[in-house]
């Protein structure tokens, strides 16, 4: 697992103030950034204990917090891309003395070499090469991702996931794979980097009745842009396939 660096440079915003929004989407207008509530509040003594809290509980999930320094609720929040149909409740974005604070992420290096670039969405970077040609299929595309030191997009965080949204949707609008499966045990569905899917980030990719390994063949996560156009979430599909595809470059490659 890639070890974050976590930047405790938060700053701060009356409310969900639009300049903030503007900040975020300077890079790619027209998307819906989005504040969400990953839990229940609590109390912490001062706002740097409300963000150390909110990364130990929610580590790379936590990438805001509301923070109300009289009564020392803390809230914390993710950050998303819309529309967002799955998560309950939205941080509150109004109140006398809440206030929402965002943890800035760090911009990974980017190698451009084989048309890779920086794609940033909400405040969220990677490097990425979107395909502009069909993968014949999972291996495939995974094969194709290695050969230019690189691997299948992995959204392991919520922002991640609406960065692979934004792209697959705004570049590609065709049915693009991601980095995830579940080939050696039905339902433990794990990304390209190991990692499992959580929880958390299975109740927010999926559309409604996803995954369902209808027919028992479909264990590989794609975006279904052609079949769902106007629908946010991923279906399980069969590996076999020939679909676009997104690659990743970090460091670790
Ligand atoms: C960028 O990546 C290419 C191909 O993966 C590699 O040959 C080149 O050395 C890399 N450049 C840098 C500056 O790391
Ligand atoms: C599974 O999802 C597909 C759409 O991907 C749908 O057509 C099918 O009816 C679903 N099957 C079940 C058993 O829910």
């Amino acid at each position: 697992m890639a070890v974050t660096l976590w930047i405790f440079l938060a700053f701060q915003v009356l409310g969900a103030s639009s300049e903030v929004r503007q900040f975020f989407l300077k890079q790619a207008s027209g998307q819906d950034c989005q504040t969400l509530q990953l839990g229940e509040s609590w109390i912490s003594h001062s706002i740097f204990e409300c963000q150390l809290q909110c990364m130990s509980r929610y580590s790379e999930n936590c990438q805001s917090v509301v923070y109300n320094s009289q009564t020392r609720n803390c809230t914390p929040g993710s950050i998303a891309f819309g529309p967002i149909e799955k998560v309950a409740t939205s941080i509150p974005e109004t109140g006398s003395s809440d206030k929402l604070y965002y943890v800035r992420q760090p911009i990974p290096p980017c190698n451009t070499s084989n048309n890779f670039a920086l794609y940033d969405v909400c405040g969220t970077s990677a490097c990425l090469y979107l395909s502009t040609s069909r993968a014949e299929d999972y291996d495939d595309a995974r094969t194709l991702c290695r050969q230019m030191n690189s691997r299948l997009f992995i959204g392991t965080t919520m922002a991640k996931f609406s960065l692979f949204w934004y792209t697959s949707k705004t570049y590609i609008n065709a049915d693009t794979l991601i980095g995830l499966q579940d080939i050696k045990v039905e339902g433990n569905f794990v990304w390209e980097n190991g990692e499992p899917l959580s929880d958390e980030q299975y109740q927010y990719i999926w559309l409604p009745n996803e995954p369902n390994n209808s027919r028992g063949k479909q264990d590989c996560a794609a975006a279904l842009h052609a079949l769902y156009p106007t629908k946010f979430g991923l279906c399980d599909g069969s590996c076999h396939k020939s679909r676009y595809f997104i690659c990743e470059r970090s460091e670790e490659f």
